[in-house]
């Protein structure tokens, strides 16, 4: 947390210094200073050695969008960065200028889940950095974050590979890193990513039995170093053990075709792997993400996770998102092969689902797991669908369906739809507001999208390398007319200005706004363990708890010892839980079970309440303001609520204090030892307990 202040507080430093001393590179004419006098980019106030004109861009007339909010103004881009958003700015004539009345203009996308140039199931992916960036920047994204993938578990050697596949980049990209085997190398090497190679997430995937897929304990191993280093951890959640057991049953029912890839592996075994990833993250105290979110029971998850406070992030991808099942079942395999991808496209249903859980919060960005083989590398599973190899395109469609399926239909705003497509990514992997807005400093990534224009999507146009498109011959509304990537303009008249190797590796900082308060509630929980307890001896009571506690002897003196009962002080009953200074601080809430024996004894009250677990104290009043009051303190909030629910069917939800209450009229009427002892056998009959074994 601490060094992500001072990452943001770098970044604004950095910032304030480009704008009010600018490097010799950028001159005055970059600045305020100059735009008071003068015009942006006027040759006067200009610096003579920055030389092109694609460098100094006026966007004018545009709805600017942010994630928090959207203004008419014109944005002013200088040597790739933002300088400046407001009305009216004047230029010069050295200056592009982009009418973008009746358009928005907002940051570029940022794709949070790629896999380029990347070697899976006796492939390699058909787009490599240049094409997928290529596509990416005709479809308005500016930036990617791809997965890199150790080499035999090795995470340098796997950096290394990653660092070349990127050599011929043409726009700005960042790294997640797998971790597919355990060691104290691979921890090692983790803080080596984090701390040198700007790599702050790493993921798990708890499918691909045999090759990537990893086991719970290393998932636990993982987690806790993500959370020492401040990286994000991500997950694939399926269930990789059931899949494998899903995929033999397929081919034992004689199904092979790529249907039997969505039967093999059901949203119940994504909506388990999701569970657990989400209980182990919240056992460990890290936030997780949840890459890739296909089902309606995966997304439930993070929804309760979520709403009970834990850091969870939901991604769905626009293939989950508008596509459905039935295309698996095409007679045609390379149409049905073509949407092979893991988890599998659910049936027609959850879609909508994720789409409402986009627009109300419960999931907070949108990927796309680009992920391309072309028919010929889908033909590799023609006779088995396990060997199709997984996955689907969306880089330069994500921008445009999201828009379209979002925006289009009314369910979010523009401003929601940056957020979902560019500013939350930004803020997840710590790179906002440098990418993911249009501030001045930011980085020049803009789009100019033109909501009255139209599309079809369609292979033979599209720019990935893929002879497929599983959103091959569908229209939309509202395309991106101009992209600028790192202040240049990249796509314009839909034509593709890119150069191979221009594209910037982004390093991303850990410790997003995800860690902070991680401390604290470090620090609650520890607090919280009351423990170790100090025992002065392990012999076991004989209700099979302990009979010794330092507890007990101080404060119960209940082994039925007399001199020992005698102890018993007078405790008040004005307000138990103020006064009672002894009441652990996190009693906080009195349940009263009304109607037991008013004579009741210290001992009876152990065999009773000492069947549900370890006590800590019990108090009997014995003064006249006392008698008939009486509380047992569970050590364990978990014995207490057994106790509670078997005895009176009240939640204590987190108290584990239980108070019994003998009303008082009763006290005054002469003891009747019959009566008593029958009021005894119901409430244990009725309590399901018994005294009879002592
Ligand atoms: O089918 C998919 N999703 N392929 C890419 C690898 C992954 O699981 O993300
Ligand atoms: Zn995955
Ligand atoms: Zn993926």
């Amino acid at each position: 947390m601490a060094l992500r202040r001072i990452y943001d507080a770098i970044f604004f430093f950095f910032i304030s210094l480009l704008l009010l001393f600018p490097s010799p590179s950028v001159s005055d004419s970059a600045t305020q200073f100059c735009s008071a006098e003068r015009g942006y980019g006027e040759e006067s106030c200009r610096d003579p050695s920055s030389s092109s004109s694609s460098t100094r861009i006026l966007i004018k007339g545009g709805t600017v969008v942010n994630a928090h909010h959207q203004q008419l103004a014109d944005v002013y881009v200088e040597d790739g960065i933002i300088v400046a958003v407001q009305p009216n700015i004047k230029v010069g004539d050295e200056v592009t200028v982009l009418d973008a009345t009746g358009k928005f203009v907002m940051p570029g996308g940022i794709d949070p889940h790629t896999h380029l140039a990347m070697e899976f199931m006796g492939t390699e992916t058909i787009d490599d950095f240049f094409s997928g960036q290529a596509a990416a920047l005709a479809g308005g994204t500016t930036m990617h974050i791809d997965f890199v993938i150790p080499v035999n578990g090795n995470l340098v050697a796997g950096f290394e590979s990653y660092e070349n596949k990127s050599r011929n980049a043409c726009m700005d990209y960042g790294f997640h890193m797998a971790i597919t085997k355990w060691d104290d190398g691979v921890s090692k090497d983790m803080e080596i990513m984090v701390k040198e190679k700007g790599i702050n997430s790493f993921k798990f995937f708890l499918a691909y039995k045999g090759s990537l897929m990893v086991t719970d304990d290393l998932l636990l191993e993982g987690l806790k170093r993500c959370k020492s280093l401040g990286a994000l951890a991500m997950v694939h959640a399926e269930n990789g053990d059931a899949v494998f057991e899903g995929q033999k049953r397929m081919i034992e029912l004689g199904i092979t075709g790529p249907e039997g890839h969505a039967l093999s592996r059901p949203p119940v075994l994504e909506g388990e792997a999701t569970s657990r990833a989400i209980r182990l993250a919240r056992f460990v105290n890290t936030p997780l993400y949840v890459v890739h979110v296909m089902s309606v029971d995966a997304m439930d998850e993070i929804a309760k996770a979520r709403k009970a406070g834990q850091k969870v992030i939901g991604e769905p991808v626009v293939s989950g998102l508008i596509l459905d099942d039935h295309w698996l079942w095409d007679p045609d395999f390379t149409i049905a092969s073509k949407y092979v991808m893991s988890p599998p496209i659910r049936p027609v249903g959850h879609g909508k689902a994720l789409q409402d859980a986009l627009s109300t919060g419960i999931l907070q960005l949108v990927g796309t797991d680009h992920c391309t083989f072309n028919s010929t590398q889908k033909a590799l599973g023609l006779d088995d669908f396990r060997k199709i190899p997984n996955g689907v395109n969306g880089l330069e469609e994500r921008m445009h369906l999201t828009w379209d399926t979002m925006v289009g239909s009314g369910q979010i705003s523009a401003t929601d739809f940056v957020r979902i497509t560019s500013t939350e990514c930004a803020k997840i992997f710590n790179i906002y507001p440098r990418k993911g807005a249009i501030l001045p400093g930011s980085d020049a990534d803009i789009i100019i999208l033109n909501p009255n224009s139209s599309y079809e999507i369609t292979s033979k146009s599209h720019h990935s390398r893929s002879d497929t498109n599983v959103y091959e011959g569908r229209r939309g509304q509202g395309k991106v007319e101009v992209t600028i990537a790192g202040g240049r303009i990249v796509w314009e008249n839909d034509e593709l200005k890119v150069v191979p190797g221009s594209g910037k590796y982004v390093e991303m900082p850990p410790f997003s706004y995800l860690f902070d308060g991680i401390e604290k509630s470090d620090a609650n929980y520890l607090s919280s363990l009351r423990a170790p307890v100090k025992r002065v001896s392990t012999e076991p009571h004989r209700n099979g708890k302990y009979k010794n506690s330092t507890f007990r002897q101080k404060i119960y003196p209940g082994s039925g010892d007399k001199e020992e009962k005698q102890e018993i002080k007078p405790m008040t009953t004005v307000s138990l839980r103020k006064q009672n200074t002894r009441l652990p601080p996190e009693v906080n809430r009195v349940l009263y079970v009304r109607n037991l024996p008013f004579n009741i004894t210290s001992e009876e009250m152990y065999d009773i309440f000492g069947k549900y677990g370890a006590i800590r104290q019990i108090r009997i009043g014995c003064n006249k303001d006392t008698k008939g009051t009486a509380f047992v303190v569970y050590e364990d909030i978990y014995d207490a609520k057994q106790a509670v629910d078997h005895l009176s069917g009240f939640n204590v939800a987190n108290r584990y204090l239980i108070v019994l209450y003998y009303q008082h009229a009763k006290m005054s009427k002469k003891f009747d030892q019959k009566k008593n002892e029958e009021e005894v056998a119901k409430l244990q009959e009725k309590y399901g307990v018994s005294t009879k074994d002592k």
